[in-house]
């Protein structure tokens, strides 16, 4: 059916259902069966099925967008122009044969959908980032920001994050990361994941929260509500944006403020790209360990940076923010799009936070992971290993130590264990990633 022709159908069949809200699946179907006849539209059994489908996502969904939001491979879908649809499958964007009627077609699917979200999208709030209610994360921007045509970016939140297992099968993780990861959050590290956009912080971050035991409480505080970790004490705070005149707005840092007082075992930052970086580095400094947020950096090594231009806007000085980044922040994760087009997130590093002598911050490669999964230790690998527990002369400290592939004894022996400076018997000097001195 084409788009026209399916818009028809819609209004016969809204109005048909007239105030009705509990809309089953045979109310539907017997009020789109009766447009038909009204119209005296004849179709056979598979034709009903795929008018009440369009009819279905026209008015609950996303329009001609559905079927790609339904396909269990897609991750994003975007809209360009009327024309122009793409969707991204296993890291690969394409461009499919979906098409609008017109750009007036894509605003109105845009503004419904800001709706369907809580948003509004209108001149006087001409972009906007939004959760649907099954979850998918919908951006738009109206034209003419976006040129002649509204943007739409939809992302498909899975319904349930992946485990680490389902990572390490899809090549995300490597084994050899995987003892580190858990340790990381058995021990209460205060962890940043960090990468590109579209770099998989996200998943990992909700992966990691689903290893968080079930006895703890977590506080969640995002602007759009995507993470959806697996655990049964996940309470969920949303950033909200000012009404038609100006008042009512609730930011990120009021709500960091506000999680303090709920009872946290584990904050979290959905991502930190504000001035939130204040509030949030003086809970971690506080006694709230064991939180987590993402940022975005395209190096781990850019990380400091990226945290000080933020500090900034909080009006934090250079000093101050490293300061306070330094003692909060046990660990940064880093991901980085790789292999042939980018397909594949990977986990590439995970690097410890300090000051360098001359006081600026830093972030120092812990251990790093080879496109073939192998782990290099590199300076920061004993800060990190004492943070999790496996300093060679701690109690438990050895076996925790070969658990996290650092073993003086195994493969690669004594070599591995100077690199990590986690030779019990060694002077533990340490040495950077790939046994460069
Ligand atoms: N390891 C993975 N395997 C398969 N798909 C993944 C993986 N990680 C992320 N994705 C998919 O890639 C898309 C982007 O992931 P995600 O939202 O986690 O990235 P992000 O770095 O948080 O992005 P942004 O910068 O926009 O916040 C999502 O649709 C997600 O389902
Ligand atoms: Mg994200």
């Amino acid at each position: 059916m084409t788009t026209l022709a399916t818009r028809g159908l819609v209004g016969a069949v809204r109005a048909r259902l007239g105030g009705e809200t509990g809309h089953d699946e045979a109310t539907l179907r017997e009020a789109v069966a009766a447009a038909l006849r009204a119209a005296n539209v004849v179709v056979g059994p598979d034709g009903l099925d795929q008018a009440v489908r369009d009819v279905r996502d026209e008015l609950f969904g996303a329009g001609p967008l559905q079927r790609w939001l339904d396909d269990p491979e897609v991750t994003d879908v975007l809209v360009n122009t009327p024309g122009e649809v793409w969707v991204e499958r296993s890291g690969r964007l394409s461009r499919t044969s979906t098409r609008f009627d017109s750009a007036a077609d894509v605003r109105t699917l845009a503004v419904r959908l800001a709706a369907a979200g809580g948003q509004r999208l209108d001149d006087a709030a001409p972009a906007v980032d939004a959760r649907l209610p099954d979850g998918t994360r919908l951006h738009a921007v109206l034209p003419p920001i976006g040129g002649a045509c509204t943007l739409l970016s939809l992302r498909v939140v899975r319904p349930r994050p992946f485990t680490l297992d389902e990572l390490m099968a899809s090549g995300t993780v490597a084994p050899a990361a995987v003892p580190v990861l858990r340790s990381l959050v058995a021990a209460r590290a205060t962890v940043l994941v960090s990468g590109a956009t579209g770099s998989g912080k996200t998943t990992l971050l909700a992966t990691l929260l689903s290893l968080v035991p079930a006895d703890e409480r977590i506080v969640v505080i995002e602007e759009s509500g995507e993470l959806q970790p697996a655990h049964p004490h996940v309470v969920r705070l949303v950033t909200r944006r000012a009404n038609v005149d100006g008042a009512g707005r609730v930011g990120l840092p009021e709500l960091v403020r506000q999680a303090l007082r709920m009872r946290p075992d584990r904050i979290v930052l959905g991502e930190c790209r504000g001035a939130e970086v204040r509030d949030v580095l003086a809970a971690l400094n506080t006694g709230h360990e064991g939180g987590f947020a993402t940022v975005h950096a395209n190096a781990a090594a850019d990380v400091p940076a990226r945290l000080e231009a933020l500090g900034s806007l909080a009006g934090l000085t250079r000093d101050a923010l490293a300061a306070q980044a330094a003692s909060a922040v046990d660990a940064v994760l880093h991901l980085r799009r790789a292999g042939p087009g980018r397909r594949v997130r990977r986990l590439e590093e995970v690097g410890i936070v300090r000051r360098a002598l001359d006081g600026a911050l830093e972030v120092v490669t812990a251990v790093r992971w080879t496109a073939g999964g192998d782990p290099e230790h590199g300076p920061g690998w004993p800060a990190l290993a004492r943070r999790l527990g496996a300093d060679p002369d701690g109690a438990g400290g050895p076996a925790l130590a070969r658990r996290l592939g650092a073993d003086p004894d195994g493969a690669g022996g004594p070599a591995v264990a100077s690199r990590l400076g986690a030779d019990p018997d060694g002077a533990g000097t340490g040495s950077c990633c790939g046994g460069t001195p």
